[in-house]
C-alpha cells in the first residue's frame, strides 16, 4: 500500500540518482518560463469552461423551445427528432469542454514534477513459476484437449459461431417482421366469441383441464389464463407469439367496487379479465394487490387500478391495461366475448 510519504515529489536536480526516474533530464513546459504563455493557456481553459455553460443553458432553452414532434432531415442519419439532436448535441458540448478543459489546465498549468511511488515487486519466484507451468501441463494433460485432436477443432469451432445467434437476436429487437405492421399484430389474438378461459398451468405440451367456473376464483384472488385451445393455435402457425399475445388475468372483487370497465358489462359477476402484458414494454404481470385493486409492473413500476378499467395510476406506461370481455357458456365455464378491443402489449408502435 502507498503512503504519502510514497508520493511527494521527487526534485531529479537534488536528489540525483536516487531512483531511476531521476535520471531523466527535467523539461520544462513554456507555460513554465513564458509567463505570457502560462496567462494564454489560463484564457483558453477557462473559455472552455464558459463554453460549457453556455452549451447548458443551450440545453434548457432547446429542451423548453423545440417541439418534441419536430423532426430535422440530417444526412447519413435521416430524419431524426429535431429535439433528441439538439439536447444531446448541447449536452455532450457541456461534457466534452469540461473534460477538455481540466485536460489543458493538468497538462500545461498544473504543477509539472516527476512523481515517484516505490511498489513491491510483482513477479513470482522462479519456484512458483514451475509450479504454475507443471499445473498447467498436468490439466492440459487431464483434460485431454492436446489428446482429442477433433474434440479440440470442433470446440473451437462452435465457440467461433456461438456469437452469431445473439448478433441475430439483437438483430431483432428493433425489427418489425417485413411487411407486417405492429399496431395489426397486436390487435389480433387468439381470443373470440365463445372460447372457454382454462387456468395457465405453464404447459406447452399435453392437455389443458377444462375450464375455470366463476366459484373457482374467490374474491380478491387472481389466476392467470389462456384460450383453451392456445397449444393447437401454436402447433398449427409455429407460432409463440400468440401465447403470449392471449395471455390474461382473471381477478375477482365485489361488483359494487368496480367503478368503471372498457365496456358495458365485461365482467362476470365482479370477474374481470385483462391482458398480462404490461403496455409499457412488454411484461407479464401478476402483482395484484386486492385492497386497492392495484395491479404492479415489476420491471419499471407502473401501477393499473383494474377497478377503474386498467387506467395507469403511476409509472411509465401510456396506455391502460387492455381489457377481454367475458361471460360463461352453458356448462358454466367462463368464456371470453369476443376479441380485445384494442391492442395487446407494449405501445412502442404509438411513436411512429
Ligand atoms: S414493462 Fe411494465 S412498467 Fe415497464
Amino acid at each position: 500500500m502507498s503512503t504519502d510519504k510514497d508520493l511527494l515529489p521527487v526534485d531529479p536536480h537534488n536528489e540525483p540518482g536516487h531512483l531511476p526516474i531521476a535520471d531523466i533530464p527535467h523539461t520544462p513546459r513554456v507555460t513554465d518560463t513564458d509567463p505570457k504563455a502560462a496567462r494564454r493557456a489560463e484564457r483558453q481553459v477557462a473559455s472552455m469552461f464558459l463554453l460549457s455553460m453556455v452549451f447548458v443553458v443551450l440545453f434548457v432553452v432547446a429542451f423548453v423551445t423545440i417541439d418534441k414532434s419536430a423532426v430535422v432531415y440530417i444526412p447519413v442519419l435521416g430524419v431524426v427528432g429535431a429535439s433528441q439532436i439538439a439536447l444531446g448535441f448541447t449536452f455532450g458540448m457541456a461534457i466534452l469542454l469540461i473534460g477538455t478543459g481540466a485536460i489543458q489546465w493538468a497538462k500545461k498549468l498544473m504543477p509539472d514534477v516527476e512523481v515517484v511511488q516505490e511498489r513491491h515487486s510483482m513477479a513470482s519466484t522462479p519456484k512458483e513459476d514451475e509450479e504454475a507451468k507443471a499445473d498447467y501441463e498436468r490439466g492440459k494433460e487431464e483434460s485431454g484437449f492436446a489428446r482429442y485432436t477433433i474434440i479440440r477443432r470442433t470446440l473451437i469451432g462452435a465457440l467461433a459461431l456461438f456469437p452469431i445467434p445473439l448478433v441475430i437476436m439483437l438483430r431483432d429487437l428493433w425489427q418489425t417482421p417485413p411487411g407486417e405492421n405492429p399496431v395489426e399484430l397486436l390487435s389480433t389474438t387468439a381470443w373470440r366469441d365463445g372460447l372457454r378461459i382454462v387456468p395457465d398451468t405453464g404447459e406447452t405440451t399435453g392437455e389443458f383441464v377444462k375450464g375455470i367456473r366463476p366459484e373457482d376464483i374467490p374474491v380478491g384472488g387472481l389466476v392467470s389464463a389462456l384460450p383453451i385451445d392456445i397449444m393447437e393455435i401454436q402447433k398449427a402457425e409455429h407460432n409463440l407469439n400468440a401465447r403470449g399475445k392471449a395471455a390474461i388475468i382473471l381477478v375477482r372483487m365485489d361488483p359494487s367496487e368496480i367503478r368503471s370497465q372498457q365496456g358495458e358489462g365485461w365482467d362476470y359477476q365482479g370477474i374481470l379479465a385483462y391482458s398480462k402484458i404490461c403496455t409499457h414494454v412488454g411484461c407479464p404481470i401478476a402483482l395484484y394487490e386486492h385492497r386497492t385493486h392495484h395491479l404492479l409492473c415489476p420491471c419499471h413500476q407502473s401501477t393499473f387500478d383494474l377497478a377503474d378499467s386498467g387506467d395507469v395510476i403511476f409509472g411509465p406506461a401510456a396506455r391502460r391495461m387492455p381489457q377481454l370481455p367475458i361471460g360463461v357458456d352453458e356448462e358454466g365455464f367462463l368464456v371470453a366475448k369476443s376479441d380485445f378491443q384494442q391492442p395487446v402489449g407494449p405501445s412502442f408502435w404509438e411513436r411512429g
